[in-house]
C-alpha cells in the first residue's frame, strides 16, 4: 500500500496552500461579516488554472486526478468554507457533471469559460418540498415545440444569485417519479428567471450566495438537455458523487484547522502556572481530534483514489462524507470549548468553522441520507419486493 502523494499532486497542494494562505485567510473574516465573498477571487481562481484543475487541456484544465483536487479543496477548506464550497459547487457539481454527460457542443460552450471563471455555475435541484426526497421535485418541464418550458422554485442554490449557468432539474411527467426528471443546461438570464436571495441569515458559510430561483414560463431550447430525456435523475447523483468527495475533503480541511488552532493555543496559553496543553483533559481533547482528523484523511483520500481509478465511488464517497464532516463538527466543537471566551468570538477562527461546518454536515445530502446510501449499499435491493 502507497500512502504517499505524487509530485504533481503536491504540487496542485501547494498552489492551492499558497492562494488559500495569501489570499483567502486575510479575507476570511471580512467576508464573513460583509456576507459575500469579492468576484475578483473567482477571476483569480479561474486564472491561477484552480477551477478548470480536472478538465481536460481542450478545456482550459490541466487534467488533476480527484485525489489532486481533494488536495485542493482541503487546503481551501482549511481557510474558508464559502470559497471552497463556490469551487464544489462551480468545479465539482457543474463542470464536472457537464463534462460526464454533455455534447460536443455543450463541452465547448460552457467548459472553457467555466474554467475561466468568466462563466459561474450552479446546480439546481433542491426545492422547498423536496430536500433529502429530490426525486419528489414539483419543477416541471414542457415540451412545446422545439424548446422545453420549465416552471417551479428552487431553493438554498449556491451560487445562485451569481451564476451565469445552472444545471436545472425538472420532470417531463412526476407520474414516472424519478424517471421523468431531466437535467437542463440553462442561461440564468433569460426571460422568465427570477433570483432572490434566501431569506434569514445563515448560521455559517455567510460569504456564500444562497438563492430562491423562480422558472416562470421560462423556455430553453431541446439542446440544452444535459444528457437523454429521463435520465435526470442519475445525472443528479453522479453530480452528487462529485460534489460530496468536495465536501468531505473541504471538512477535513477544517477539522485540519481546527486541530492546528487548538494545539497552537494549548501550547501558549498560561493557567494554573503551565501551559494549558499540558493538562490532561485538553491533551485528551487534543488526541482525540488528531485521531479523528487522520481518519477522516485516510477515508476522503482513499474515497479520492477510487475516484481516479475510475471505480465505484458511491458508497466510500458517502462513508468519507460522513465520516469527515462528523468529525468535524467534533473538532470544531472541542477547538471553540479550548479557547475559551476566545472562542466565543470572531477574534479567533474557530468562532466560525463552528458555524460553518453544520452546513457541510446538511448540503449535498445529510448525514442521515449518506447512512442512508451507505445501508442501501450494504443491504441491496429486497429481492421479494
Ligand atoms: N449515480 C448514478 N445513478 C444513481 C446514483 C448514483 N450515485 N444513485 C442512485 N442512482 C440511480 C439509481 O440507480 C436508480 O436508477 P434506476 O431507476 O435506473 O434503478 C435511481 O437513481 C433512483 O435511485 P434511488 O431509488 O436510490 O432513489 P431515491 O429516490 O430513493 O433517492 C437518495 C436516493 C440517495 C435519498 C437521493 O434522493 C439523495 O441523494 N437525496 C439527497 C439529495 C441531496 O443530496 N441534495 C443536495 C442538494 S445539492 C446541494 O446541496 C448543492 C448546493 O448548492 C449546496
Amino acid at each position: 500500500m502507497d500512502f504517499s502523494i505524487t509530485d504533481s499532486q503536491r504540487a496542485v497542494q501547494e498552489r492551492a496552500r499558497e492562494f488559500a494562505q495569501k489570499r483567502v485567510a486575510p479575507l476570511a473574516r471580512e467576508m464573513d461579516e460583509r456576507g459575500a465573498m469579492p468576484l475578483e477571487l473567482v477571476r483569480e481562481m479561474g486564472a491561477r488554472g484552480l477551477l478548470g484543475g480536472p478538465l481536460p487541456r481542450a478545456y482550459g484544465g490541466e487534467e488533476w486526478d480527484a485525489v489532486a483536487l481533494a488536495l485542493c479543496y482541503e487546503e481551501l477548506g482549511c481557510v474558508d468554507s464559502s470559497v471552497r464550497g463556490f469551487m464544489t459547487v462551480h468545479t465539482s457539481l457543474v463542470s464536472q457533471c457537464i463534462l460526464k454527460w454533455g455534447t460536443d457542443a455543450q463541452r465547448e460552450k460552457y467548459l472553457p469559460r467555466l474554467a475561466r471563471g468568466e462563466w459561474i455555475g450552479c446546480y439546481c435541484l433542491t426545492e422547498p418540498n423536496a430536500g433529502s426526497d429530490a426525486a419528489s421535485m414539483e419543477s416541471v418541464a414542457r415540451a412545446d415545440g422545439d424548446a422545453f418550458v420549465l416552471n417551479g422554485e428552487k431553493i438554498w442554490i449556491t451560487n445562485g444569485g451569481i451564476a451565469d449557468v445552472g444545471i436545472v432539474f425538472a420532470s417531463v411527467d412526476r407520474a414516472l417519479k424519478h424517471k421523468g426528471i431531466c437535467a437542463f443546461l440553462v442561461d440564468l438570464k433569460a426571460p422568465g428567471i427570477r433570483r432572490e436571495k434566501m431569506p434569514g441569515k445563515e448560521l455559517g458559510h455567510r460569504a456564500s450566495d444562497h438563492a430562491r430561483i423562480f422558472f416562470e414560463n421560462c423556455r430553453v431550447p431541446q439542446t440544452a438537455l444535459l444528457g437523454e430525456r429521463g435520465q435526470g435523475f442519475r445525472v443528479a447523483m453522479s453530480a452528487l458523487d462529485h460534489g460530496r468527495l468536495g465536501v468531505a475533503a473541504g471538512a477535513l480541511g477544517v477539522a485540519q484547522a481546527c486541530l492546528d488552532a487548538s494545539v497552537a493555543f494549548a501550547r501558549t496559553r498560561r493557567q494554573f502556572g503551565q501551559r494549558i496543553g499540558d493538562f490532561e483533559m485538553i491533551q485528551s481533547a487534543l488526541a482525540n481530534m488528531a485521531a479523528d482528523v487522520d481518519a477522516a484523511r485516510l477515508l476522503v483520500y482513499h474515497a479520492a483514489w477510487l475516484h481516479a481509478r475510475g471505480e465505484r465511488v458511491t458508497r466510500a464517497t458517502s462513508v468519507a462524507k460522513l465520516f469527515a464532516t462528523e468529525a468535524a463538527v467534533r473538532a470544531a466543537s472541542e477547538a471553540v470549548l479550548l479557547h475559551g471566551g476566545r472562542g466565543y468570538s470572531n477574534e479567533y477562527p474557530v468562532e466560525r468553522y463552528y458555524r460553518d461546518i453544520k452546513g457541510l454536515q446538511i448540503y449535498e445530502g445529510a448525514s442521515h441520507i449518506q447512512r442512508i446510501v451507505i445501508a442501501r449499499e450494504l443491504l441491496g435491493k429486497d429481492d421479494a419486493s
